[in-house]
C-alpha cells in the first residue's frame, strides 16, 4: 500500500480535491466517505472545532479513527480549528490521522509544533484566517509541507467565499517550493474553484459543494477543472 501522505508530498500533476466531510449526513458518513473517493476525491478533510477557537463544535479523534479504519487507503487530512492544536497531535496521529493543520491565530511561533505533527508521522499545514495579514506566517512558511489559506471565517460550511484572501493565495505562491501545497478552504465551489487555481492554490477544500450535490464525481470534476471566475462571469453576460 502507498503511504497516503504522498497524496501531499508527491501529488499527481493536476489540482487535489479534498472533500470536507462537514456537509456530509453523519448518519451514513462511512459510506458517504467511501462515494466521495470512489468519485475522485484526493482527501478527506475532517474540520475538527472546539467551540473556542470557532464557535462550533464538530468531530474529534474517535471519528478520525472510526474513518481510518473503514477506509484504510485515505488520506485523511485534518483540519484543526483549536485553540490549543499542541494537545491534539499525538490523539490525531494515534487515530490515524495522515496530516494535520493547525492555524497562526492559535499558534504564533509555529515551528516547533510542526516538528511535533511531523516527528508523529504526519504531514504538517499552517492555517490563515481572513482577517490575518501573510506577514504573520511569512516566516514560517519553509517549516510546514501545506499551507492553507482560509476562505471564510472559520466554523461553518456553506459560507460565501470571500475573494479578497486570493491576493494572498497569490503573493504565497512563489515563496513555496514544488514540494508545498497550497490549500484554499471555504466558499470553494465551479464558480470560485477556477480563481483559486488562476491565484496558485493547488488543493481545493470543499463540503457543500461537493456533499449537497447529487453526482459527486461531477461535482469533483467541476472543482478539479473549475471555470474561473472571469469565465464564469462572461458566462453569465451572455
Ligand atoms: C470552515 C471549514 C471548511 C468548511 C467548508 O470552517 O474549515 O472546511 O467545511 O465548507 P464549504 O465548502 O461549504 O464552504
Ligand atoms: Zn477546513
Amino acid at each position: 500500500m502507498t503511504d497516503p501522505r504522498s497524496r501531499i508530498l508527491s501529488p499527481p500533476d493536476r489540482p487535489l480535491i479534498a472533500p470536507s466531510i462537514l456537509a456530509a449526513d453523519f448518519a451514513r458518513l462511512g459510506e458517504q466517505a467511501a462515494a466521495v473517493l470512489d468519485a475522485g476525491a484526493d482527501l478527506l478533510h475532517l474540520d475538527v472545532m472546539d467551540g473556542h477557537f470557532v464557535p462550533n463544535l464538530t468531530m474529534g479523534p474517535d471519528l478520525c479513527r472510526g474513518l481510518r479504519e473503514y477506509l484504510p487507503d485515505a488520506c485523511l487530512d485534518v483540519h484543526l480549528m483549536v485553540t490549543d492544536p499542541a494537545q491534539f497531535v499525538v490523539p490525531f496521529a494515534r487515530a490515524g490521522a495522515n496530516h494535520l493543520t493547525f492555524h497562526i491565530e492559535a499558534v504564533p511561533e509555529p515551528t516547533a509544533l510542526a516538528r511535533e505533527v511531523r516527528d508523529q508521522g504526519m504531514t504538517a499545514g499552517l492555517a490563515i484566517n481572513p482577517a490575518t495579514d501573510l506577514g504573520a506566517i511569512e516566516p514560517f512558511l519553509e517549516a510546514f509541507d501545506l499551507i492553507l489559506v482560509m476562505s471564510v471565517h472559520p466554523g461553518f460550511a456553506g459560507q460565501a467565499f470571500i475573494a479578497d484572501v486570493l491576493e494572498k493565495t497569490r503573493l504565497i505562491r512563489p515563496r513555496l517550493h514544488a514540494g508545498q501545497r497550497l490549500q484554499m478552504d471555504g466558499g470553494v465551489n465551479r464558480e470560485t474553484a477556477g480563481a483559486c487555481l488562476e491565484a496558485g492554490a493547488d488543493v481545493l477544500v470543499a463540503a457543500s459543494a461537493i456533499f449537497r450535490t447529487p453526482a459527486y464525481d461531477q461535482a469533483i470534476g467541476e472543482l478539479r477543472n473549475g471555470p474561473s471566475l472571469k469565465k464564469a462571469m462572461e458566462r453569465k453576460a451572455t
